[in-house]
């Protein structure tokens, strides 16, 4: 397994695309209402990316069918967007989203509740974000990669959340799936040394039930074996000699101060 170590010029490119990707999370949410469908927020979501000059990296991805994965309550990844799923106050609703600027991608997923929802839906998500916040901590010049799959692991699991197994993060550039694959669960091995210039996407999600999960007949939306909940919190990180540099962040979390450690 070899990680690319991005250049200064690609680090800036990598910059530009992770911004782009944070204005496409906020508009998009703001959008967000319930009687939508998941394919209006996937329209929504495609026109917002197209107006920043930017590819969906998503569309046709191994002929994945839209530009934006929608996935809600017990649905954990890469719901597929239809007319006929629409959004009901007590949702919660999971927008995973890529976008390739000059040659460079940026990836990025968020769980929204729609209206209000559940104290039990609200803290996995929250809990769900703070286990990503959990595992960069780790994410310093010298430690090895799986310092961060076992710090959202310990996390997660302490509130007994199940972290899914069959899916995990990994290394981007340009290429939307580059080495290393970055799993949330426990680790045995450390994984490779992290170094500057390594840009990766961390993803943790977790289910607040057991962490099986299984594939419906479209043969792409991922959902939780025994129904529960499930929510996803992705990010672009670049790893510098003074720690994590978030890529994806929206200002309303930066303004909130969970970038700064
Ligand atoms: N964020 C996901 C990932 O990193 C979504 C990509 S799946 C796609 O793997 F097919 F929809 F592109
Ligand atoms: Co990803």
């Amino acid at each position: 397994m070899s990680v690319s170590i991005k250049s200064a010029r690609e680090i800036e490119l990598m910059r530009a695309a992770g911004r782009i990707l944070a204005k496409v999370h906020e508009n998009l949410e703001k959008e967000l209402k319930p009687g939508m469908s998941t394919w209006e927020v996937d329209k929504v979501g495609e026109e917002i990316i197209r107006s920043y000059g930017c590819i969906p990296s998503f569309k046709n991805y191994n002929g994945y069918p839209a530009s934006v994965c929608v996935s809600v309550n017990e649905e954990v990844v890469h719901g597929i967007p239809t007319k006929k799923r629409l959004l009901h106050p007590g949702d919660i609703i999971s927008l995973d989203c890529g976008v390739i600027y000059k040659g460079y991608h940026a990836d990025a997923a968020r769980t929204h509740g729609i209206g209000e929802i559940s104290r039990e839906a609200q803290l996995l998500i929250d809990r769900t974000r703070q286990s990503f916040f959990e595992g960069i901590k780790y994410a310093l010049e010298g430690n090895h990669l799986h310092d961060i799959s076992n710090a959202i692991a310990a996390y997660a699991e302490s509130f007994g959340y199940g972290v899914v197994r069959d899916l995990v993060g990994h290394g981007i550039g340009t290429h939307l799936h580059e080495d290393p694959q970055i799993p949330n669960f426990r680790q045995r091995s450390r994984g490779p040394r992290l170094r500057p210039g390594m840009t990766l996407a961390i993803e943790p999600m977790i289910n607040a039930g057991r962490y099986d999960v299984a594939w419906l007949e479209d043969n792409w939306t991922v959902v939780t074996e025994d129904d529960s909940l499930s929510a996803h919190y992705e990010n672009t990180i670049l790893i510098t000699a003074n720690g994590p540099e978030i890529l994806t962040l929206t200002d309303a979390e930066i303004e909130a101060g969970l970038g700064a450690q």
